[in-house]
């Protein structure tokens, strides 16, 4: 099953020129937790941002340039991706081109809202819609100003 996990302010912002919007130690210790030992999609634009593989897992860019992502496997196309995965679970990471492009493929959110007052941003995550996917839960930061929320798709609801 193919999982989505961001993280955004109540407006949907994602980052804004190619860097994130915010860092809590408490939602990078939760992307850690998720993704470890899995693998990760992501597109070329955030592989710049972070500037390396992210250790421990298997990192997978999507590009059509000709460039090298050192420390990461990199596919022309989605289909390239969702074969070479099989039936292994895999993260999508982002940004909002690939969130987009695998929209319809996932079966799990895993969405951490930021509730300070949102901030400008030029890349934005895909409206939730409560009629395709259900929130199963949402969790209080302990040491952030987070809500940390998991939504699973509705059976057979695309959208
Ligand atoms: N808050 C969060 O959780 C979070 C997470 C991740 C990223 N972000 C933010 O999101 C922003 C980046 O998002 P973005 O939408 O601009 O870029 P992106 O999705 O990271 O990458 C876009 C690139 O992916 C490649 N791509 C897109 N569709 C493709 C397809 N169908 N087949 C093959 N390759 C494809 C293209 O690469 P080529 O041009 O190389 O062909 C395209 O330029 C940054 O601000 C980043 O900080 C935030």
């Amino acid at each position: 099953m193919l999982k989505l996990v961001a993280a955004v302010d109540r407006r949907g912002g994602l980052g804004k020129d190619n860097q994130l919007l915010y860092r809590f130690e408490e939602d990078m210790a939760r992307f850690r937790s998720l993704t470890m030992g899995r693998p990760v999609i992501m597109g070329s634009k955030t592989y710049r941002s972070i500037g390396r593989p992210l250790p421990g897992r298997e990192n997978l860019v999507l590009s059509q340039s000709q460039e090298a992502f050192p420390g990461a496997r990199v596919f022309s196309s989605k289909e390239d991706v969702l074969a070479y995965l099989g039936d292994r679970d895999g993260f999508v990471i982002g940004g909002e081109q690939i969130f987009r492009l695998f929209w319809e493929d996932a079966g799990e959110i895993f969405l951490t809202e930021v509730t300070l007052e949102p901030r400008e941003a030029d890349a934005f995550f895909p409206p939730v819609r409560p009629e395709v996917f259900e929130e199963v839960e949402c969790i209080p930061g302990k040491a952030s100003p987070c809500l940390f929320h998991r939504y699973v798709r509705r059976r057979d609801k695309s959208g």
